[in-house]
């Protein structure tokens, strides 16, 4: 499998802050990582290819360099987030932005919390979006509740929190991936975990590391939902994450029926890895929600797509913030089942969906959004006739090789 896109970036963003050379292989050269390399080579950090490998050689914490021109982050929430974070804390004064789509979503999440650090950050136009400008200021510690279990704020006051005074300290409402927590302890910082509280101490000096980065799970999951789905179908799936606060997919389509078996464990700087086999199974509905949700919040819509063709309905609840994903999922996925012939219901944080109606196909509005496109080319497979899935290039952000691998099988 492609690697991890929530790993690949946090590599590039981590060596770049490091003392010395990060050499990182199976890197997702998706255009989301591509943007956090644009990003901190206009900072000055050297990244290079090194035969299939990254290779960023590290400016140490306070090494990066004013930009000449406006960041952008292009479609990555994940960049636009983490890198304020660091932003916040530099001796130089930036703006960042983004597409359509990043100029929407939210960045309160984040302004208020590195404020309350000392950060001074603007929305340009008020709206609470990017563009963002960032002065960066010297930063204190906080104790921060998030109302929301988000990785990516965590993340941003986690690297706010290499440069703050004393110790930083986040909790969430429930576990969000912690792949920021896992990687910065292997580059040496000072990151505790317990329960749903993570603290970190201000950091000296960060140390490059040799990073493999596991297969990407969300990639995977389409694959996955595939076999389950088309009669007479095993696959293997080679090299895919499972770190448990991002495999909630794998135990809701066990749940529903699904045969994944895992042949194979591996581990890396405290990231799982698996092989995992998947046989074409008859799924049954079920009910999806509560604190798994961080743990499958990308592979909502590929789930809700399987639950058409499960005998049964499936609720999901307490999945609001899919509305302010790349799109709003709850919508596009609602919308275009429905275009296919799928009975299901819209509601204030999920869907229900009413399983075992034969799918045809349609013409999809993906909204540009890669998990919305890849997730019908899925439906499609498992529908009756043809379905055109239009602005299909949206699948370069997290798998530029998805249609070349689908192919194949
Ligand atoms: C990500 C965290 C998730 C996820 C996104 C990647 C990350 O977003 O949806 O695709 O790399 O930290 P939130 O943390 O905002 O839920």
């Amino acid at each position: 499998m492609p690697g991890d896109k929530s790993i690949s970036h946090r590599s590039v963003m981590f060596g770049a802050l490091a003392k010395g050379d990060t050499e990182i292989s199976n890197f997702l050269r998706g255009a989301d990582c591509l943007s956090t390399i644009s990003c901190f080579r206009s900072m000055g950090v050297d990244i290079e290819e090194k035969g299939e490998n990254i290779l960023v050689r590290g400016k140490g914490l306070h090494g990066l360099r004013r930009p000449d021109h406006v960041l952008d982050c292009g479609n990555s929430g994940t960049t636009t987030r983490l890198i304020s974070g660091i932003l916040a804390a530099q001796d130089f004064d930036v703006t960042l932005t983004g597409d359509e789509s990043i100029q929407k979503r939210p960045m309160k999440r984040i302004i208020d919390p590195l404020s309350l650090m000392g950060a001074e950050i603007e929305s340009v136009r008020g709206n609470g979006c990017a563009p963002l400008h960032i002065t960066g200021a010297p930063l204190h510690g906080i104790s921060y509740s998030t109302p929301v279990a988000s990785a990516q704020v965590k993340s941003a006051i986690l690297l706010a929190g290499l440069y703050a005074d004393g110790e930083t300290r986040v909790t969430e409402p429930a576990p969000s991936r912690n792949h920021t927590e896992l990687m910065l302890s292997s580059f040496g910082a000072d990151v505790r975990t317990e329960g749903t509280t993570v603290t970190i101490r201000q950091a000296e000096e960060l140390y490059g590391q040799k990073i493999q980065v596991p297969g990407d799970i969300s990639s995977a999951a389409f694959f996955i939902a595939a076999g389950l789905l088309i009669p007479g179908s095993e696959i293997l799936l080679k090299n895919v994450g499972v770190n448990p606060t991002r495999d909630g997919v794998l135990r809701v389509f066990r749940r529903m029926g699904g045969s994944i078996e895992t042949t194979a464990l591996s581990s890396g700087a405290g990231e799982p890895a698996a092989d995992l086999l998947v046989k074409a199974s008859r799924l049954h509905g079920v009910e999806i929600g509560g604190e798994e949700i961080p743990s499958l919040i990308d592979e909502i819509p590929v789930i809700a797509a399987a639950a058409c063709f499960a005998d049964g309905v499936t609720v999901i609840r307490d999945a609001a913030e899919l509305k302010v994903k790349e799109s709003n999922r709850i919508a596009a996925m609602t919308e275009n089942l429905r275009a296919m012939g799928a009975d299901v219901t819209e509601t204030e944080d999920g869907m229900i969906i009413r399983g075992g109606r034969p799918l045809h196909g349609a013409v999809i509005d993906s909204r540009n959004d890669h998990r919305i496109a890849m997730t019908f080319a899925v439906a499609a497979l498992a529908a009756e006739g043809e379905t055109s899935i239009p602005q299909w290039d949206c699948v370069n952000i997290s798998y530029p090789g998805f249609l070349e691998d689908l192919r194949k099988l």
